[in-house]
């Protein structure tokens, strides 16, 4: 039987990390709908136009090497306000979602317009900071050289943007589970997240 978690939360908060252990320990299927808005940002930076590049995205484009960059993720945020990119790539989200077996899908958008009707919803999030430095370590780890204050001011622009688009703004759904992960680890974090779908199963 179908059933869908929705986890939405902004960059850097734990969503990807929860995604990932979610959909492990309850066998379901995992989309990381981010991509799909970085697949298009990184086209656009080749000189492509946004929306023929939603209109024209397939599996394969998701699986490009250089997805992860700043870069790209700032490029997805400016294409993510676009509504004809957001609806190029709804029908593909909806299909993952309602998979026989079941499905996690991570993003901005999934608990309140691509499936508001998610039999469990999480909103994970944390403060500014605290999601700069993950993000920091993490960049610095992948030999990045930036600074805490430049990933701090990226972490802030990409909020504003996703919060304050008229298209599917970055909100909690009113019935989601907010999860604040500011002041817990990996295994908190992911086992408040399990208890809390357990509860709506
Ligand atoms: O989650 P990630 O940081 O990979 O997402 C990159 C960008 O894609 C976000 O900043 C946001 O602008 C956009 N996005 C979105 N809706 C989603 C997922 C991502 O608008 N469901």
């Amino acid at each position: 039987m179908a059933f869908t978690i929705a986890i939405d939360g902004p960059a850097a908060a734990g969503k990807g990390t929860i995604s990932k252990a979610v959909a492990g320990h309850f066998g379901f299927a995992h989309l990381d709908t981010g991509l799909l808005y970085r697949a298009v940002g990184a086209k656009t930076l080749d000189g492509t136009d946004a929306i023929a590049a939603a209109q024209a995205l397939t599996a394969r484009d998701l699986e490009a090497e250089n997805l992860r960059t700043p870069e790209v993720a700032q490029a997805a945020s400016r294409v993510a306000v676009i509504g004809e990119v957001r609806a190029a790539l709804v029908d593909f989200q909806r299909a993952f979602a309602r998979r026989a077996g079941g499905a996690v899908l991570d993003g901005r958008d999934i608990g309140t317009v691509i499936c508001p009707n998610a039999e469990a919803k999480l909103f994970v999030t944390a403060s500014a900071e605290v999601r700069a430095e993950r993000r920091y370590r993490e960049l610095v780890g992948k030999g990045v050289s930036t600074s805490f204050e430049t990933v701090l001011a990226d972490v802030k622009e990409r909020d504003a943007r996703d919060r304050d688009r008229a298209e599917a703004p970055m909100v909690a759904a009113k019935d989601a589970v907010v999860i604040d992960t500011s002041a817990l680890g990996i295994e908190e974090a992911v086992s408040t997240a399990i208890a809390a779908i357990e509860t709506a199963r």
